[in-house]
């Protein structure tokens, strides 16, 4: 009858921003579809929480499947986090036929091949936009955008969290507890905000761009990190007397078959446009052998922003739906090779 029935795991920031948009764009997705969209289970942790949208309390529940298990809904938005359960309720999940759209880099910086391998096997689509820099439809870019071209370096700013820090570290000499205090409030950091500030999630982010934009395999453990946790104030005041600023910074190269993935805090050039980069704000850039160098700029995490890079994922799926196209990914699926270390 047209209508699209999506079960949601996850009403925290990501998810709040997801029902509000399904609400608000509705009549634009229709246009774009031909279907209505409609959230009709989400799973939650605690059902007594108080959220700052309503929903119906009839379709919020604590166990997984009864959207699992729902045949009337086609696709689960997974915006839960953490590797368990969402990986056991993903891949059941994509074994009852249904379409994934995630925005965990934990998850699929870990467990993504398993999981497109599944979704592959049984017909689904798999998703990740919001993975990777928020609002920036990044992913996009560098599959579908790049195909025509050879990936030889990304390099960026990849989280928000952390930029933030930064920037108000510099700006407004705040200190460094305040301000992550703020991040989480804000609803930019991770449930645990360790991996925001030891630089894992920006690594992971950088291993799942390197993987995509190179055709490799997925490997965490070849990221070499360094966090912000040790910056002090006193760093960042002495790199702006002369000229520069603190970032976290990820590289990704590719130098014949060798490929280096790191993050780092690093100095980078007032006149840098990386280094005027502030806030919640990312940016990546991408060198193509063929086009040279882009850059991409917007909100790397936050409700709305992050929303978006969701729901333009299931906005695909469903045209898939449609198409009967479905099986889709985002992931390179002929010769991929594995990441060739420096030792080997
Ligand atoms: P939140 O912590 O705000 O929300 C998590 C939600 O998942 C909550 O509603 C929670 O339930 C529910 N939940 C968690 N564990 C379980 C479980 N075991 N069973 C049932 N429900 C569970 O997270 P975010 O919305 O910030 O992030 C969600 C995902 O999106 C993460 O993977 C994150 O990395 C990613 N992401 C986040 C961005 C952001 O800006 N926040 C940006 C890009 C990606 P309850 O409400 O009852 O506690
Ligand atoms: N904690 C992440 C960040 C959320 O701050 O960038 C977006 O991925």
């Amino acid at each position: 009858n047209g209508k699209i029935k999506v079960g949601l795991m996850g009403f925290g920031t990501v998810g709040t921003g997801v029902v509000r948009l399904v609400d608000s764009y509705k009549e634009d997705f229709f246009n774009q579809t031909g279907s209505v969209i409609e959230v009709s289970r989400i799973l939650v942790r605690n059902p007594e929480k108080e959220r700052s949208i309503f929903v119906n309390s009839d379709i919020v529940t604590t166990d997984p499947r009864e959207l699992i298990y729902d045949q009337e809904v086609e696709v689960i938005i997974e915006v839960m986090g953490g590797i368990e359960p969402a990986r056991t309720y993903i891949l059941e999940a994509i074994e009852q036929g249904k379409h994934i759209v995630t925005a965990n880099k934990d998850l699929m910086a870990i467990h993504g091949e398993e999981l497109i391998k599944k979704a592959r096997e049984h017909g689904c689509d798999l998703f990740y936009e919001a993975s990777v820099a928020g609002g920036i439809p990044i992913i996009n870019a560098i599959v579908e955008g790049f195909s025509s071209d050879r990936i030889t370096k990304i390099m960026g700013i990849v989280n928000g969290t952390t930029n933030y820090i930064l920037t108000k570290m510099s700006h407004e000499q705040a200190s460094f507890d305040e301000v992550l205090q703020e991040a989480q409030q804000l609803g930019y950091a991770e449930a645990d905000p360790t991996s925001d500030v030891e630089g894992l999630d920006a690594a992971r982010k950088m291993a799942i761009l390197s993987s995509l934009g190179f055709h490799v395999g997925m490997n965490l453990e070849d990221v070499s990190v360094r966090g912000i946790s040790k910056v002090t104030l006193e760093d960042i005041k002495y790199g702006e007397q002369l000229g520069y600023t603190m970032k976290l910074i990820g590289i990704a190269k590719k130098d014949d078959e060798l490929i280096e993935v790191s993050v780092e805090p690093t100095f980078v050039k007032n006149t840098h446009p990386l280094a005027n980069v502030n806030g919640v704000f990312n940016a990546v850039y991408v060198y193509g052998e063929a086009v040279g160098e882009t850059m991409f700029y917007g909100p790397g995490a936050g409700e709305l922003p992050t929303a978006t890079a969701v729901l333009s994922d299931l906005v695909t799926v469903v045209k898939n739906i449609k198409l009967g196209v479905n099986g889709r990914n985002m992931a390179t699926p002929y010769n991929v090779k594995k990441l060739k270390r420096e030792e080997d």
